[in-house]
């Protein structure tokens, strides 16, 4: 499994074909980053031209076709991690001399920048490519010789990188390095091509070689030479089984599916920087701990799922913290006139960092003199703009309209943070924090791929639940919360009406809708109150549900028992949600549903 951030395309080889190859690679990898799409091609009279902009790749696509005929050039398509989308920063980035284009993160470009201003170089972004871009054009200005130049420049960098590279003195080649993010060069009749993932020339060819790291190639119409600590190497030549349809979903039928796939790497990612010595470090965030440390109430404001995730967050809160919290839907936040002060701190949590109603609701808590602080997963979108301080979660792209591996992220890092908010109210020592932490950031991310082993089972459930027509999700305290998400997942692609009801809550009242036959799937992986459980769960059989019971104790009676794997129970909730997410998904697959683009709704709600 791999996180996306960026797609990268390259093309040499015939006159005619490099644009259309360039941007129809662009297209296909959109799913990786969407928000600036970038260009550098040789023109017929062999000069090198860049076009680049924020936005879509379409957006671009005129003033590239403008380049005309045309035989090598390299592009991208951006997921920003280091400055915000803009022209600037997009790539291909470089100088007269070079282009390159980047997926990954350059994590000492802070003292590479400082090194080269040092002889003279300035920048015009707030990238880490452009560093490796400029640093790459000071060996190449030192020793004129290209391939040793690449080589010298990657021995400097640290992080990850997939790296493309034309130089303008040299229109048939292009320069190709990886390290820790994914790198291929398709073989082409006559045209080779270098790609983020075959999705990008599958329509030209499916043939190709996966570089490893380490790897720097050399790349012409005519040949591919491969060179590994100085020395030629071989790859073994692949061939792709998908058709370019499917592939552009990484091989998954639909982006959920790859999504819920990638959501222990995103959950390790969104931690990984925040964790230090296995104890949560805010530092790099410039999270202003001392707020964290006075405040003397939280509010976790958002919509539909980023809201459940609030949920989440408010039972780690609340319980390791001591810290009251109050979780709200953003659009009645905005308009019940709460009373908020700077004692009070709002966090607005959102995927897409542009929901109209939880962006009002920023608005309003700053309005009103209350601290804020946004987790959003979209970089330099309006939320995490115009918050006090925002976390970033790393999920990168979510294109299913469902939400699911960014949920998995919200979750996660509100964790960390109420672990970090515990630690300085002095509710939790060090010790029992980094057993915390160590469960969130290692058996958590395992737990979720154990689930996602055990997807068939979760299949065999949804094929007996997918002609329901109605359908119950119950739980108590942190199951309930995680009810809600399920049922959400559920009612949003499946269009099974769905309910989530906290389980003592049911004899309130809708009780009498449970029937002969009405599904129920009772969430009990709260061990203190599972006697509890037990008894709504009787409650519920002795009336006829057919029910489907997610846990992690001994099973009680039920018509199906989805197990989770051995794990602590202050982070199941991260399993559960994958198995939940999962079981809405293969109830849509079976009832033949539109699963990422479900009826009336959009990713990004930026209308009230
Ligand atoms: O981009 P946001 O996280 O602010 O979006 C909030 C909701 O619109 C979103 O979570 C929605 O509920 C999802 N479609 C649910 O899967």
């Amino acid at each position: 499994m791999v996180l996306y951030m960026c797609g990268i395309i390259g093309y040499v080889g015939k006159d005619e074909n490099s644009l259309e190859a360039l941007l129809e690679g662009l297209s296909a990898l959109e799913y990786r980053g969407y928000d600036s799409a970038g260009i550098a091609a040789f023109d017929c009279a062999g000069r090198l031209r860049t076009v680049k902009d924020v936005g879509r790749v379409s957006g671009i696509k005129e003033a590239a076709l403008e380049i005309g005929a045309s035989a090598c050039g390299i592009g991208h398509t951006r997921w920003a991690t280091h400055g915000a989308p803009s022209k600037e920063n997009s790539h291909p980035h470089g100088t007269d001399r070079l282009q390159l284009v980047h997926n990954g993160i350059i994590e000492n470009y802070a003292h590479l920048k400082k090194e080269l201003t040092e002889l003279g170089y300035s920048f015009y972004s707030d990238t880490d490519t452009e560093v490796a871009a400029k640093l790459l054009d000071y060996y190449y200005m030192r020793s004129g010789r290209r391939f040793e130049a690449v080589c010298e420049t990657i021995k400097r960098l640290t992080g990850s990188y997939a790296l493309g590279i034309v130089f303008s003195d040299d229109p048939d080649t292009i320069y190709a390095a990886r390290k820790d993010s994914p790198l291929i060069i398709g073989i082409g009749d006559g045209e080779a091509y270098i790609a983020s993932d075959v999705t990008a020339f599958l329509r030209r060819t499916r043939d190709y070689y996966r570089l490893e790291d380490g790897d720097v190639a050399k790349i012409s119409a005519r040949s591919i030479e491969i060179y590994n600590g100085g020395k030629k190497v071989t790859r073994e030549k692949l061939t792709a089984k998908w058709d370019h349809e499917s592939a552009e979903k990484g091989g998954y039928d639909h982006f959920m599916l790859k999504e819920i796939h990638e959501e222990s790497e995103a959950v390790v990612k969104t931690l990984r920087p925040r964790i230090k010595d296995m104890l949560p470090d805010f530092s790099d965030d410039e999270l202003n701990e001392s707020m964290l440390k006075h405040i003397t109430r939280l509010y976790i404001v958002a919509c539909g799922t980023a809201m459940h995730a609030g949920l989440i967050g408010r039972a780690v809160f609340e319980g390791h913290a001591k810290l009251p919290v109050s979780v709200e839907i953003a659009s009645e936040f905005r308009y019940n006139d709460p009373i908020l002060s700077e004692n009070d701190l709002v966090v607005v949590v959102s995927q897409s960092g542009e929901t109209a109603d939880s962006l009002a609701a920023l608005r309003l808590a700053k309005q009103k003199g209350a601290q804020t602080l946004a987790i959003v997963n979209v970089i330099g979108s309006s939320i995490a703009k115009e918050a006090h301080s925002v976390l970033y979660t790393w999920a990168g792209p979510e294109i299913a309209v469902a939400s699911t591996k960014a949920y998995s992220v919200q979750a996660a890092l509100l964790t960390l943070l109420a672990i970090r908010c515990a630690i300085l109210r002095g509710e939790m020592n060090e010790l029992s924090a980094r057993e915390f932490v160590r469960e969130l950031y290692e058996d958590a991310p395992r737990a979720i791929n154990e689930v996602l082993e055990r997807v068939d089972h979760i299949k065999a459930c949804a094929e007996r639940l997918y002609k329901s027509e109605d359908m119950f999700f119950i739980g108590r305290g942190t199951d309930y919360a995680l009810s809600c998400e399920g049922s959400l997942k559920l009612k949003e692609i499946s269009y099974i009406h769905s309910e989530a009801y906290a389980a003592g809550e049911l004899k309130h009242g809708t009780i009498s809708l449970i029937t002969e036959g009405i599904p129920v799937v009772a969430l009990a992986t709260v061990s203190s109150l599972h006697a509890k459980m037990l008894s709504n769960i009787r409650e519920v059989r002795s009336r006829g549900a057919v029910l489907t019971l997610i846990t992690n104790g001994e099973s009680e009676e039920a018509d199906m028992v989805i197990r989770l794997p051995e794990i602590s129970e202050r982070v199941s909730f991260l399993p559960t949600a994958t198995v939940l997410q999962l079981l809405a998904y293969y109830t849509s697959v079976f009832r033949g549903c539109d699963i990422d683009k479900p009826r009336n709704l959009a990713k990004s709600v930026t209308v009230e």
